[in-house]
C-alpha cells in the first residue's frame, strides 16, 4: 500500500530520513492515467534503488495555452489501483496538486504579508514562449533551458514542451531528491535533454532510459491513445509499421536517410496521418543525419485526427 504524499515539504522530509537510513530512492514522474508503459519504468527503477516514489502530476508549465491541458485525460483512483498491484509495489505516490503555487511556502509568507508580488498574466522568454503557468499568473519566472537539443523534433512545434519539463523535473528533484531516476525512451528527445540538464547542472543523480512499451500490434503505448478513434487507432499503426520497416531496410543496407524517410512518410501518409516530422538523428546529440554510419534514432511525429502520437526506434548497424 504506498504512502499518498501531496505536501512537497512533507515530501522532502520523507525522502530525507529514508536516505538517512541508508536507503537510495528510484523517482519515476508520470501525468498519471497510467498504463503498462508507465508499470514498465517502476519495474526498471527497481533495478537500481531500494525505494520507488511515483510522482503524477500534470505540468501546466509545459503546455502551452493552445494544447491540450484541459483536455488531459485524469484517473486517479485507477491509478492507485494500478500501483497496488505494481510487481515489487511503489513506497510514495507524489501528487502534488498546484507546484507553482507558492503562497503557502514558509519562506514566502513574509513576501505575502507585503503584498503579493504575483506577475499576471504575460510573461514569457520574450520570444513568444508562454506556456499555461505564465498565462495563469502565478509569479513564477525561473525556468531551464537545454538551449540546442530543445529546439529540433518536438521543440518544433511546441516550443514551450522541453523547457516546460526541464523546469518542473529539476523542481521534482528537489523535492524528492531522487538517487535515481527513470525515464522512457518512448520520449526519446526527453530522456535526452533531462541527462544532458543533469550533466550540466551537476545534479547527483542517475537518470536510466527505459525500453518503449507497446500494445501487441505495435503501438506504442500513451496516455493520449484514449482520444483516438478505433478507425484512428488502426491508421495510427502506420508509425510503428514505418519504423519497423525502416529499421529492416537499414539492416539489409539502405543507409541513405532520405530514402528510409520518404518511405515512411507516404506511409504513414498513406494511412490518413498528418506529419509533423520525420527525421534521422544521432542518438546522442539528436543531429540529423544523412547517412546511417553510427547510432540513429528515427523519430516520428504524426496527427491522427486531433491526437498527435509520438514513436521512434533505435537503429544500430
Ligand atoms: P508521461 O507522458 O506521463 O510519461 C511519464 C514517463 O513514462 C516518461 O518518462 C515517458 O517517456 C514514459 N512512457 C510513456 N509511455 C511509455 C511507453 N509506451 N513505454 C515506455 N515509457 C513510456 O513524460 C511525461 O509524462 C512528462 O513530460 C514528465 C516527464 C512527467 C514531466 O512532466
Amino acid at each position: 500500500e504506498p504512502l499518498v504524499i501531496t505536501a512537497k515539504d512533507e515530501m522532502r522530509k520523507w525522502s530525507r530520513k529514508m536516505r538517512s537510513q541508508g536507503k537510495s530512492i528510484g523517482l519515476v514522474p508520470t501525468m498519471g492515467y497510467l498504463h503498462q508503459g508507465h508499470l514498465s519504468l517502476i519495474q526498471e527503477a527497481h533495478k537500481h534503488s531500494h525505494l520507488i516514489v511515483v510522482s503524477i502530476y500534470v505540468n501546466p508549465g509545459q503546455f502551452s495555452p493552445s494544447e491540450d491541458l484541459s483536455t488531459y485525460p485524469s484517473d486517479l483512483h485507477g491509478d492507485m489501483l494500478k500501483l497496488k498491484s505494481v510487481p515489487g509495489g511503489v513506497d510514495v505516490v507524489f501528487c502534488p496538486k498546484n507546484l507553482y503555487d507558492y503562497n503557502n511556502d514558509s519562506d514566502e509568507k513574509q513576501k505575502n504579508k507585503n503584498g503579493n508580488e504575483n506577475l499576471g498574466a504575460g510573461g514569457g522568454d520574450g520570444n513568444g514562449v508562454v506556456s499555461c503557468v505564465e498565462e495563469k499568473g502565478s509569479g513564477h519566472e525561473t525556468w531551464v533551458r537545454v538551449e540546442r537539443l530543445e529546439k529540433g523534433l518536438c521543440g518544433k512545434s511546441r516550443p514551450v514542451f522541453f523547457r516546460g519539463v526541464a523546469t518542473i523535473v529539476t523542481k521534482l528533484f528537489h523535492i524528492v531528491e531522487p538517487d535515481v531516476a527513470v525515464f522512457g525512451k518512448k520520449d526519446y528527445q526527453q530522456w535526452r535533454i533531462i541527462q544532458r540538464m543533469v550533466r550540466d547542472l551537476d545534479f547527483a543523480i542517475e537518470i536510466v532510459g527505459s525500453e518503449i512499451t507497446r500494445d501487441s500490434d505495435g503501438l506504442a503505448l500513451s496516455s493520449r491513445n484514449v482520444h483516438l478513434s478505433p478507425e484512428e487507432r488502426q491508421k495510427a499503426l502506420s508509425i510503428s509499421r514505418s519504423l519497423s520497416k525502416a529499421k529492416a531496410a537499414a539492416k539489409e543496407g539502405q543507409v541513405k536517410c532520405r530514402e528510409l524517410k520518404d518511405s515512411a512518410i507516404l506511409t504513414i501518409t498513406q494511412a490518413g496521418g498528418r506529419i509533423d516530422y520525420a527525421e534521422i538523428v544521432d542518438q546522442e546529440n539528436l543531429k540529423s543525419v544523412e547517412e546511417i554510419k553510427g547510432p540513429v534514432v528515427f523519430c516520428i511525429a504524426a496527427w491522427f485526427g486531433k491526437v498527435r502520437l509520438i514513436d521512434n526506434m533505435e537503429i544500430d548497424i
